[in-house]
């Protein structure tokens, strides 16, 4: 059964509501979806395992804990998902990052695959698959599908708001998926925007409006 985890933090949500803004400009969007990104991170990788391990304090021998080499992938759905690489690689470095290239075709709203680069081992990897909107929930349920399709067998999804019908996609679709979100907001307009939601990402993000 998927989870959705609703991250409510007094700092994301704080962060959010400057995203939102539509007087919040390109540099200080891009930062902020860095930063909420990497806030999310925290309470992703929260299940990370751990093994033990020794160091020498200045004082005396201690006995610690480390991250136990766990593989990570970090899957950007381009465009708007690059936003939150950064954010989400910051505290581990050495998570893979692969691209699935996907745009919503502006008339039936289905997601169209243009490019798809990935690390060869994704079957051994536990991947986060990152878009700041889950509007309709086509373009995630899709990404997900194809990691899927070439042996992906971990996935968690991360973006910062989701409509109501795209959780509800994305349960139907792939039930094993744990959800991510900073808010779940009101409804989808006619043209499948999230309201209130922040606008479009990408260009939001890029600067292409
Ligand atoms: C946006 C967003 C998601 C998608 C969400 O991308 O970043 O990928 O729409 O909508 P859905 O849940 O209805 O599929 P868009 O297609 O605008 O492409 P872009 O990131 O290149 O701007
Ligand atoms: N994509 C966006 O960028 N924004 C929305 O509200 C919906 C889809």
């Amino acid at each position: 059964m998927s989870n959705v985890h609703v991250m409510d933090h007094p700092l994301i949500q704080h962060k959010l509501t400057l995203i939102r803004d539509k007087e919040t400009g390109v540099k200080e969007f891009r930062e902020l979806v860095e930063e909420v990104a990497l806030l999310m991170a925290y309470e992703v990788y929260r299940d990370l395992p751990l093994k033990e391990t020794e160091v020498e304090t200045p004082v005396a021998k201690a006995a610690c804990h480390v991250i136990a080499g766990k593989k990570l992938g970090i899957i950007p759905i381009l465009r708007a998902g690059l936003g939150m690489v950064d954010g989400m690689t910051r505290l581990i470095p050495s998570a893979k990052v692969g691209h699935i290239g996907l745009y919503r075709d502006p008339d039936t709203l289905e997601p169209v695959e243009y490019y798809c680069k990935l690390p060869s081992d994704i079957h051994e990897r536990d991947l986060i698959v990152v878009d700041p909107m889950l509007a309709t929930g086509g373009s995630a349920s899709a990404a997900i599908r194809f990691l899927k399709q070439r042996g992906a067998r971990s996935i968690k999804m991360v973006c910062l708001i989701a409509a109501p019908e795209g959780i509800a996609r994305l349960k139907q679709d792939h039930d094993d998926i744990d959800i991510f979100v900073a808010a779940v907001d009101e409804k989808l307009n006619s043209h499948g925007y999230i309201v209130p939601g922040l606008g479009d990402a990408g260009d939001r993000l890029f600067g292409t409006k």
